[in-house]
């Protein structure tokens, strides 16, 4: 059965990409869409940086065609500001609103926002209240299983937050003591999903970092589709290697280091292109190893990637690693 969020027709078991701070940026989200991520979101926004405009804040809204559907994640700790960022970040035209309710860091979480919002359900509820109202758009909500081990609350969160309008819930099966310790525990989310009160699309999320993994949570908690953060970091093909497990019970090659570099430009160039060659460059740097994990004696290059300044340099030395390796790992 199709999945749907609002009027967005997700289709069978979507998988999402997870909002990740610093990296699910246009670059990132364009190889992961080429990869099949059914949907994505933004990195978080602060809605107080989106009110005062910062230019930082306000670059984090750009969204383009290719992307859709995609969702602009918004947090805060006062309610009339994050109406106001709901309308500013509405008019970016997202497919949805998404409200962040499971950040776990302090500059968040000891501000009033992000998972905070799990020690105040009422307010969370308010709050979320506030942004469906202040929309055209489908609002959706990420959250965690609660504060700590004595009030894993989501149960609960789940049913008020829908009865407010909301569309879809994503839960990470971590408190936000355990910030990302320990194993993802996702019996609740399976306890939700079988909450007969609940209609709305349950997505989870936390640890899916293989196929195998993937279709047997699936099959375990019943989810409507799955979300996936740091497995995707440096490896956008997990998307489309989930789904082919899924269809066929077979293994999908893993990428030749033909596809590493191809997949490598692609996102260096996406990169020099959203953030002009200087930033994009530099910022390009921190996904290197990323996507050449497990590739004996790649220190060297990796060296080489991360000093070069320009963008023929890096061309040369990716030319190089595919001199190397293309029989080596063939
Ligand atoms: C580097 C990084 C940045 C993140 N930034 C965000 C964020 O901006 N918004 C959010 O809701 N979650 C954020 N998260 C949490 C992820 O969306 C996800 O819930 C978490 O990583 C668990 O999923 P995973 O095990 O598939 O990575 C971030 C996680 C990481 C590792």
């Amino acid at each position: 059965m199709s999945v749907q969020i609002g009027n967005i027709d997700l289709g069978e078991f979507p998988l999402l990409l997870a909002p990740m701070e610093d990296v699910s940026d246009p670059p990132f989200r364009y190889v992961c869409k080429q990869n099949g991520a059914d949907m994505m979101y933004t990195e978080f926004i602060s809605s107080e940086g989106l009110i005062r405009d910062a230019a930082k804040s306000r670059k984090k809204l750009d969204v383009f065609e290719y992307e859709r559907p995609i969702g602009i994640q918004i947090f805060g700790s006062d309610i009339e500001h994050m109406r106001e960022a709901t309308e500013i970040a509405s008019l970016a035209g997202p497919d949805l609103m998404d409200i962040n309710y499971g950040c776990p860091v302090k500059q968040v979480a000891c501000r009033g926002a992000g998972a905070s919002l799990l020690q105040d359900i009422d307010k969370m509820v308010a709050m979320t209240k506030a942004v469906v109202e202040a929309t055209h758009l489908p609002v959706t909500v990420k959250t965690r299983l609660g504060w700590d081990d004595n009030t894993k609350n989501v149960y609960e969160v789940a049913e008020r937050l829908q009865d407010v309008g909301i569309k879809a819930l994503t839960i990470h099966g971590r408190t936000r003591s355990q910030m990302y310790k320990g194993v993802a525990d996702w019996s609740l989310i399976h306890a939700i999903k079988k909450n007969p009160r609940i209609k709305i699309p349950i997505f989870g999320n936390g640890d899916i970092d293989s196929p195998e993994k993937a279709a047997e949570w699936r099959m375990q908690f019943e989810v409507d589709g799955m979300m996936i953060g740091r497995a995707a970091i440096g490896y956008p093909w997990i998307f489309r290697e989930i789904k082919h497990y899924f269809k066929t019970g077979e293994h999908l090659e893993k990428p030749t280091i033909a596809e590493r570099i191809e997949v490598c430009k692609t996102h260096l160039e996406k990169s020099m292109e959203w953030k002009g060659p200087k930033t994009g460059i530099f910022e390009m740097r921190r996904h290197y190893s990323n996507y050449f994990k497990g590739v004996p004696d790649f220190k060297e290059y990796r060296m080489k990637l991360v000093t070069a300044a320009t963008v023929e340099e890096i061309m040369d030395i990716l030319a190089q690693v595919d001199k190397k390796y293309a029989f080596e790992m063939a």
